[in-house]
């Protein structure tokens, strides 16, 4: 194979959004796109040169493409050795798995995790560092800076990698290994979760639950844990064949998306559990019967129950939310007496405080929830720790719940999603807002009054670096809460968030519908934001 310096120039907007690179395939495909990201990366993370890099995604469609693409600028970069799973697959919890056992120098992951596939649907990339976390905004800048200054970059001509088979191979002076995608991570679920007990839960024959794969990357993971170690009947998990575009689906496991599985958890014959991951494997939904659990109560019932997990009996250090996720894990830090930390959206936020110790669980209102095990969140873990907790409590789903509000209270939570609105019209959205924010502390809204009003900013704590405008914040004298921010992963128009909490203490309103007892708080926010004047929407896309 003959190393070749090919001339290129810039593309404009190549900068990480919250989590790596994302655009439709057509963008990605176009000539030396993925190059120049791909070389700015090796330009700008020199470890790798002499080094190892993990490679894998989440089997998307353009994703065997990338990782030859990959391969040859490796090689021709100086990365001593690569590790890819086989198929070109590793979902994004087990890449990040990969990383840190085998002691890489990093890792590259392709995937648009939750967003649709095939060839008019989305592609994406991201550097994750050592640690085996996404590259935290330092890196992500300066990755970004690289691109927009590029000239050149470095492949190799030859013919492409077999990726189906385990092994070891050469591309030019870099020996490739295929491993398994699932190995690694499997016993790494094994060594934190009691295996035993939730074998038993399967074979009491009173249980009986479905896991969504959603014909993505889960498949294959799940069907090796739940099905082949845990021996949970065959068919336990559903659209387990991983596929190019997910079956044409949008493989985001939330209520709006996994409509079959809330189904299967609903009326006479009802599953006791259902779960559900997306495309790259990093997100999870909780159902019982009849009952969904907002991933910020389950972060919440995780940390409060940890102790019965064999990984997590000695006690959590601590938990970090997203600043829109609920207050309802803070309640819990509280009351085991450890740390509480609110982080800007994005997981890449956690990655000092679970390296520092600091914290133990982290989460995020977006279906993520994960641990110190990996540096990404998990779907399948977080899945796994239900399942050991119901084993263990012997309780279902839904009786977990109500105990946890009786202890902590009830923070009520939704969020609505309006899609692909014009980027203009959300951008004078969130800047009306911004005006408001210095007179709106003190002023009555609906029937709470505001306590603060800010454009949320956030200092990590270990190594002081500051981001700024991460998404505007209303609390009210009651706890309640209306955050309002704009996606950074959409690759349409812009999406405008808008999070909506309250909390409610009593017991006997535990049980009352979400959108019916927050549509007072729904009704301000939109009010407040002017969303039907500013983007001419009456309703939400998508309610979560
Ligand atoms: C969304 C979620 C965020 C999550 C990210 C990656 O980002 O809101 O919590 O970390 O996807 O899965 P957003 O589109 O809101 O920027
Ligand atoms: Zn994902």
């Amino acid at each position: 194979m003959q190393p070749q310096v090919v001339d290129t120039t810039p593309f404009e907007g190549q900068r990480p959004g919250t989590s790596g690179l994302r655009k439709k395939v057509g963008v990605f495909r176009q000539p030396h796109y993925l190059e120049n990201f791909v070389q700015a990366i090796f330009d700008t993370q020199t470890d790798l040169a002499g080094g190892e890099l993990v490679v894998g995604g989440d089997g998307r469609y353009y994703n065997r493409e990338a990782i030859q693409t990959i391969l040859r600028m490796a090689a021709a970069n100086g990365v001593r050795r690569a590790l890819v799973g086989r198929g070109g697959i590793l979902s994004t919890p087990a890449a990040s798995c990969v990383i840190r056992k085998r002691r890489t120098q990093g890792g590259i992951v392709l995937s648009a995790s939750h967003n649709p596939g095939g060839p008019e649907g989305d592609f994406g990339i991201k550097f994750n560092i050592a640690a085996g976390g996404p590259a935290p905004e330092s890196v992500t800048e300066a990755i970004f800076a690289r691109t927009q200054s590029i000239r050149q970059y470095r492949t190799l001509e030859g013919t492409p990698t077999n990726l189906d088979e385990i092994g070891r191979t050469r591309v030019g002076d870099m020996e490739v290994e295929i491993i398994d995608p699932v190995s690694d991570y499997a016993q790494l679920m094994e060594s934190l979760f009691d295996f035993n007990a939730i074998h038993q839960l399967f074979n009491s024959g009173l249980f009986r639950m479905r896991f969504d794969a959603m014909h993505a990357v889960t498949g294959p993971y799940a069907v090796e844990i739940l099905e082949s170690r845990l021996k949970a009947p065959p068919g336990t998990v559903m659209n387990a064949e991983a596929l190019e575009d997910f079956g044409g689906g949008h493989p985001d496991p939330n209520l709006a998306h996994a409509k079959a599985l809330v189904a299967l958890t609903k009326g006479p014959d009802a599953l006791d559990f259902g779960a559900a991951s997306d495309g790259d494997g990093d997100r999870n939904m909780i159902l019982g019967k009849d009952c969904f659990v907002t991933p910020s109560d389950s972060l919440a019932v995780l940390a409060a129950n940890a102790h019965l997990v064999p990984g997590y009996a000695s006690g959590i250090r601590g938990i970090a939310r997203s600043m829109p996720t609920s207050q309802a894990a803070d309640r819990v830090a509280e009351q085991l007496g450890v740390e509480c930390f609110e982080t800007p959206t994005g997981w890449k936020f956690f990655g000092n405080l679970l390296d520092a110790g600091r914290i133990t669980l982290c989460g995020e209102e977006s279906f993520g929830t994960g641990s110190d095990h990996v540096r990404e969140k998990d779907g399948l873990w977080a899945v796994l720790f239900w399942l050991n907790l119901l084993a263990v409590r012997q309780q279902s789903v839904a009786e977990i719940l109500s105990d946890h509000w009786r202890r902590f209270g009830r923070n009520f939570y939704t969020r609505h999603d309006y899609e692909a609105v014009d980027a203009a019209a959300a951008e004078g959205l969130m800047h009306h807002l911004r005006i408001l924010l210095p007179d709106l502390p003190g002023r009555r809204l609906g029937e709470q009054i505001v306590r603060y009003a800010d454009d949320f900013a956030y200092t990590d704590p270990i190594d002081g670096s500051r981001s700024e405008r991460q998404g505007i914040r209303i609390g009210f004298e009651n706890g309640a809460r209306i955050v309002f921010r704009l996606s950074g992963t959409g690759t349409e128009g812009a999406t405008l968030r808008v999070y909506l909490e309250s909390f409610e203490p009593d017991p006997a309103h535990h049980h009352r519908d979400t959108q019916e007892a927050m549509r007072p708080l729904i009704l301000v926010a939109r009010e407040l934001a002017q969303i039907e004047a500013r983007t001419g929407r009456l309703e939400p896309d998508v309610i979560t």
